[in-house]
């Protein structure tokens, strides 16, 4: 029988959804069967179906998206007793790895995955950090004003505009790979 897989993530510009939506791809074509849920939209019930739980956030400030961390909480017991993966969407990790800012990249998977799987006592089977989008025309005045510094060290990292005002960091190719290790791993 097919394995079951659950991908339940919280997004604020949209990195997270077509993340997840591409992991999505690359699990079903690994064999597993996948239900993508965005936590914003949608609330699980009940996860017993699944054999393996993905949760996906995107950061801001330094924090997650509130709706996977509530779900993290509401299932923590189940949790416990299933094959779970942490993924999140970070624009700038491109931009510290390209600078070798590697207090800030230790302490960045400390701050995102690790300390969040220990807070529910969690050992997931993989954890990773994404890259993610910086999308200027989806930002009040303030937050474009305050991150336009963001600008020069986005295209000296060597990222161009793909749309006037965005900029997507991800590497696709990272995102399948993790994806198909994770199947592999998943067993
Ligand atoms: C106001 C603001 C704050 C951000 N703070 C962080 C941060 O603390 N760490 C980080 O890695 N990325 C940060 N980012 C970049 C986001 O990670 C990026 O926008 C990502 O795509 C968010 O995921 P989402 O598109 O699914 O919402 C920030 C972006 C904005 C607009």
């Amino acid at each position: 029988m097919a394995k079951k897989a659950l991908i339940v993530y919280g997004t604020r510009y949209g990195a997270t959804q077509s993340t997840s939506e591409e992991i999505a791809k690359v699990l079903q074509g690994e064999g597993l069967e996948i239900k993508v849920v965005n936590a914003k939209k949608e609330k699980v019930k009940d996860i017993a179906p699944y054999d393996l739980v993905i949760v996906g956030s995107g950061m801001q400030m330094g924090k997650w998206t509130g709706e996977p961390e509530t779900f993290l909480k509401q299932f923590q017991k189940e949790l416990g007793n299933k094959q779970v993966a942490i993924f999140v969407s970070s624009a700038a990790q491109a931009l510290i790895e390209y600078e070798k800012k590697t207090e800030e990249i230790e302490n960045n998977r400390k701050q995102y995955l690790e300390q969040k799987a220990a807070k529910y006592n969690l050992h997931p089977i993989s954890m990773v950090i994404l890259g993610g989008v910086w999308d200027f025309n989806k930002m009040n005045l303030l937050l474009r004003k305050t991150l336009a510094s963001f600008k020069p060290r986005i295209e000296a990292a060597g990222f161009k505009e793909i749309e006037p005002g965005l900029y997507d960091t991800r590497d696709w190719n990272a995102i399948r790979t993790w994806a198909k290790e994770l199947a592999t791993r998943a067993g």
